[in-house]
């Protein structure tokens, strides 16, 4: 099974109607006016699409922050852009604290009723993908006024139990969190402003699941694949998936996204290509941004 792994899109809207602004979302226009609007290149989102279409992925997952302030503009926006690709492949997609950004937002529920097609009604969703793997999408966006902590709160907490529980070492298990539950050594730490509540609780639990593990987050917009070599979690693989269209100095067209081969049996090897956008020959010139195209991708084979 081929899944493809798009992270943080962080579609916005520069003038929302005055009243939207009256709650913590002043804050995140402020920062996307001064900082955000310069980095994120949302042009090259076509692009990304259309090289996600050209893989023949079977699943299409989503690891949240698709919008910026979980206004419905940004909502209407975010699922016209991605028609092309939900409507031709399964997508699964999990919230981002973005996409829960207001209590309002959170409360009404508008992430769930705004891409009803593919972000679950309930978490957390359990499915199967074929006969030895299962996908388990969980829920950790919660609004906060000063921070972007996370939570998964007792009930979902307790459905993990369960499944995990249920899995044997001739399973494959695919989980699917905005937040990460661990990073790699060399990776700055998680904060407790920015982590999962239940981020120790989760990964303990993870590591003493019988299944291969292959866990799947956003959040920290930064991509990489990392295998950690100790004996008691050598079974988990994390992917963080980035965020495709933010630029920088060493991604100047945006930190692409992910393709996951899933074998048939879980104890075979997992295979991971990160493609990115050729960027050999591209000026880095931030006055480009909103203009640049990709016409070149480079697929970088790490597992
Ligand atoms: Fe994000
Ligand atoms: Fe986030």
């Amino acid at each position: 099974m081929r899944l493809a792994v798009i992270g943080d899109i962080h579609v916005y809207t520069l003038t929302p109607p005055p009243w939207a602004l009256l709650s913590k979302r002043v804050l995140g226009q402020a920062n996307l006016w001064l900082n955000r609007r310069h980095a994120f290149d949302h042009k090259l989102f076509d692009c990304v699409l259309k090289r996600v279409a050209s893989v023949e992925a079977n699943l299409l997952l989503l690891s949240g922050d698709l919008t910026t302030t979980a206004l419905e503009s940004e909502f209407r926006d975010i699922a016209s852009r991605l028609e092309p690709l939900t409507q031709s492949h399964k997508t699964i997609a999990v919230p981002g604290n973005h996409d829960r950004y207001t209590f309002t937002s959170a409360r009404v529920k508008r992430i769930e009723k705004m891409l009803p097609g593919f972000v679950p009604e309930t978490f957390p969703k359990i499915e199967r993908l074929g006969e030895r793997w299962s996908l388990l999408a969980l829920d950790g966006a919660v609004p906060r006024i000063f921070n972007a902590r996370g939570r998964l709160g007792e009930e979902q907490m307790l459905r993990i139990h369960e499944h995990l529980s249920s899995l044997t070492s001739h399973d494959g298990l695919v989980v699917l969190c905005h937040y990460p539950v661990k990073c790699p050594p060399k990776a700055p730490p998680l904060t407790y402003d920015h982590k999962l509540a239940e981020s120790g609780r989760l990964w303990r639990m993870l590591r003493r699941c019988a299944a291969r593990v292959l866990y799947i987050h956003g959040h920290i917009h930064r991509p990489w694949c990392w295998q950690p070599r100790h004996s008691h979690s050598a079974h988990i693989t994390y992917i963080n998936a980035g965020a495709p269209c933010l630029t920088s100095r060493r991604y100047p067209l945006g930190q692409g996204w992910w393709q996951v081969d899933l074998p048939d049996d879980p104890r075979k090897a997992i295979h991971a290509t990160h493609h990115v956008p050729d960027t050999a020959g591209i000026k880095l010139d931030r006055k480009l941004n909103g203009t640049r195209t990709i016409d070149k991708w480079e697929a970088r084979r790490v597992m």
